[in-house]
């Protein structure tokens, strides 16, 4: 328990809601705020998680945010809010309805929460963590895009699904954007250190691949009014768990690029080193011809978007 941390929670969706009930649950901050449109039921949903804490033998309190102010001295602010797919759209289709969302916040969080980290999950991801670093002015060690671990996660779930054993001992790496363009690395995932290669043939992990690209597509096409949530929303809360215990592990993030494997002033997901300073470190890894074909073409098509916002002088409203 780190005592006196807190974390502020914009959206009070499902996504926004599990990620501060994981919050309460693990005891990582003293308080959580929970912002979103409809102050009752972010009350009602604060009340009902701080009540859940106690019975977790917990002492995390959530409350409802009303205004910006009470978001002040927050160390993280993670930003849910937006307009989540639904069946037939792309996260890119999300674009300019979530921009102006992540923009409003941005500024209000530049202005009430100049010291904290802001963690981005509103789609489409990469150019959302942008939208979010050109308003706050954050360094980007501070403003970091949550879709790796999630993209991650995913992967490894489908190769259990095929292996049947390895559970919770699969290291599975996902590179890119967090869209269609994204990168599984089957050739820097293993399970308990054997390399997947070994375990599996080349026509299996091509499934594999192409299952964890449609992860995300599948559950909202089974929700049928949504996007997932309890993966989204866990992956999270592993980002702001490495920042609040300082602990320096290293996951895929979407960060800014500043050089790194040949790009600048563009958000992609790449392996990043968290620590209580955020996005303390960009670990560069030496990838095949291939791999950076696939990571090039992923870094156009955020690049796409944010040329999208440009034109429509976004930046400058
Ligand atoms: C997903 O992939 C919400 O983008 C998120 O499910």
């Amino acid at each position: 328990m780190s005592k006196g941390k807190k974390v502020t929670v914009i959206g009070t969706g499902n996504f926004g809601s599990t990620v501060a009930f994981i919050l309460a649950m693990n005891g990582v901050c003293h308080n959580v705020v929970l912002r979103g449109r409809n102050y009752n039921v972010a009350k009602g949903k604060a009340l009902d998680m701080s009540q859940a804490s106690n019975a977790a033998r917990q002492h995390t309190i959530v409350k409802a945010g009303k205004t910006p102010e009470d978001m002040a001295d927050s160390d993280v602010v993670v930003i849910t809010a937006g307009a989540p797919r639904t069946p037939g759209m792309s996260r890119d289709d999300l674009l300019l309805k979530n921009a102006d969302i992540v923009k409003k916040y941005s500024r209000e969080i530049k202005e009430h929460v100049p010291n904290a980290i802001v963690v981005v999950v509103s789609n489409p991801l990469d150019a959302m963590t942008y939208v979010a670093l050109k308003e706050t002015g954050f360094p980007r060690e501070r403003v970091l895009g949550m879709a790796g671990i999630l993209d991650s996660a995913r992967m490894a779930h489908f190769i259990y699904e095929k292996l049947e054993y390895g559970a919770g001992q699969i290291r599975a790496t996902v590179m890119g954007g967090h869209g269609d363009t994204m990168v599984p690395l089957p050739k820097f995932t293993t399970v308990a250190g054997v390399p997947i290669e070994d375990l599996l043939d080349s026509e299996e992990i091509g499934e594999i691949v192409k299952k964890t690209r449609n992860g995300g597509a599948e559950i909202v096409n089974l929700l049928g009014n949504g996007s997932a949530y309890y993966a989204p929303a866990k992956s999270t809360t592993v980002m702001v768990e490495a920042i609040l215990r300082d602990t320096n592990q290293i996951h895929s993030c979407a960060v800014m690029l500043q050089g790194e494997y040949g790009y600048s002033d563009i958000v992609s997901g790449v392996p990043v080193m968290i620590g209580a300073g955020g996005a303390e470190q960009i670990i560069q890894m030496g990838l095949k011809p291939l791999q950076i074909n696939r990571f090039k073409n992923s870094v156009a098509s955020v690049q796409k978007m944010v040329d999208k916002l440009e034109e429509m002088k976004f930046f400058k409203r």
